[in-house]
């Protein structure tokens, strides 16, 4: 089989891990490499050991320079819906990390260009690969939970952020949300989006859809001051909490924060959920002691559960991966649909259906909780 011809953009962490597991795919060829600071690029090439990479520093001239069958798209995520249009446009199939959009403009720009290039775009969200996510999902479909009621996820994260970057040197500040003293530097995405932490909800959406099925029709959301408790002078909410309603009946609730230290979860790092179904339910460990648990409508108590994160090895993959070894999974997934016409997993409606609610709660928080209707996004119209 021909090898897929990908260019990888946005060399941060992020793009650096993944671009390395899509060199490894036995069917991929990573062939460019693109970074605004091209020194990235050049680390990164030679770290994959190949000097015929061709590396850029402008993603629109790798596109013109490079022929390309795929690319991964890991920039700042608020701006990386104009880089997968720009490539569709041209012929080129797409993933990119989430969240997949900012604005509601942005979702309907993505679906029109996907159904009027006809390419592929994949939303790269690996959790939902998790094991117990997949027997969740399967519980559910078979009936076992009866029909769910209700389902809750958390993604409550604290780091040392990088709050600016130097536009001349690249160079990134980490923890402190005041600008350096003396130096010329831009705010990073995070310094831009972490007022609104919710917006980060599509990796909580992701695995919670998949479970529960169907899409989230409304949404509603609250959070705490625009004022950080914990990082001082941080524009920052340290919690936001979305209400939702989907679909098939079921109320989700999910809460996101990246400014306020949390306790890690069992093997889930920072990461939780819950399902309640009306003949059962279903919980992961609250800590690393704690351990998952379900109770099923003719148990006298909860049962503690040997569910594992655990993705298993994804296809064409021989290592393990990070993330309990779902990262590998958007890569294969993405590979073989570019490759061999696969369905993908999280197609550009499965994106926009997580990175709407996000964008309409964000927008509820700063209304006081108003509740805001998600369009349709496979209405044609
Ligand atoms: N799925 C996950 O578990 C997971 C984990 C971490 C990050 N992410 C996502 O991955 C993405 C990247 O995260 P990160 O932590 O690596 O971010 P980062 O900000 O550290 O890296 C972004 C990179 O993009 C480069 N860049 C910026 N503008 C560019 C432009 N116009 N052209 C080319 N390159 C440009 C920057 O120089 C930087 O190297 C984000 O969307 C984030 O949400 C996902």
């Amino acid at each position: 089989m021909k090898k897929v011809r990908l260019g990888v953009v946005g060399l941060g962490p992020r793009g650096r891990y993944v671009g390395k597991l899509y060199h490894a795919h036995p069917s991929c060829e990573v062939v460019a490499l693109c970074d605004r600071f091209v020194t990235k690029a050049e680390s990164m090439a030679a770290e994959l050991g190949n000097p015929s990479i061709r590396l850029f520093a402008d993603f629109e001239e790798m596109l013109a320079t490079v022929p390309l069958d795929a690319v991964f798209i890991a920039a700042p995520p608020d701006i990386q819906v104009d880089m997968a249009c720009h490539a569709m446009n041209k012929g080129v199939h797409v993933a990119t990390e989430v969240p997949a959009a900012y604005t509601i403009e942005d979702c309907w720009k993505l679906v029109r260009t996907v159904e009027r290039t006809g390419a592929k775009y994949l939303l790269s969200e690996q959790t939902r690969y998790w094991g117990f996510i997949r027997q969740w999902a399967e519980m559910v479909r078979s009936g076992e939970l009866g029909p769910v009621l209700f389902a809750e996820g958390e993604y409550l994260h604290y780091a040392e952020w990088d709050y600016y970057i130097d536009a001349r040197t690249g160079e990134t500040f980490f923890g402190d949300p005041k600008p350096p003293a003396g130096r010329e530097v831009e705010a990073t995405w995070r310094n831009r989006r972490f007022l609104h932490p919710i917006y980060y909800l599509p990796h909580t959406l992701s695995p919670l859809l998949k479970i529960v099925g169907g899409r989230v029709t409304s949404v509603s959301c609250m959070g705490t001051r625009p004022a950080s408790h914990y990082v001082s002078g941080a524009a920052a909410r340290d919690v936001e909490v979305a209400l939702m309603q989907t679909t098939e009946g079921t109320v989700i609730r999910a809460a996101a924060g990246f400014t306020s230290p949390s306790g890690p979860r069992r093997d889930t790092g920072y990461h939780w959920y819950q399902v309640k179904g009306a003949s059962g339910a279903v919980e992961w460990a609250r800590s690393k002691r704690d351990r998952p648990r379900m109770w099923l409508d003719q148990d006298a108590d909860w049962r503690e559960m040997d569910w594992k994160t655990d993705a298993g090895l994804a296809p064409g993959l021989s290592a393990e991966t990070a993330h309990g070894s779902a990262d590998g999974w958007p890569v294969d997934n993405f590979i073989r649909a570019v490759a061999e016409d696969a369905p993908l997993d999280m197609d550009v409606y499965a994106a926009v259906e997580t990175a709407a609610p996000a964008i309409l709660a964000a927008e509820s928080s700063r209304e006081g909780g108003v509740l805001k209707t998600v369009p349709n996004f496979r209405r044609r119209g």
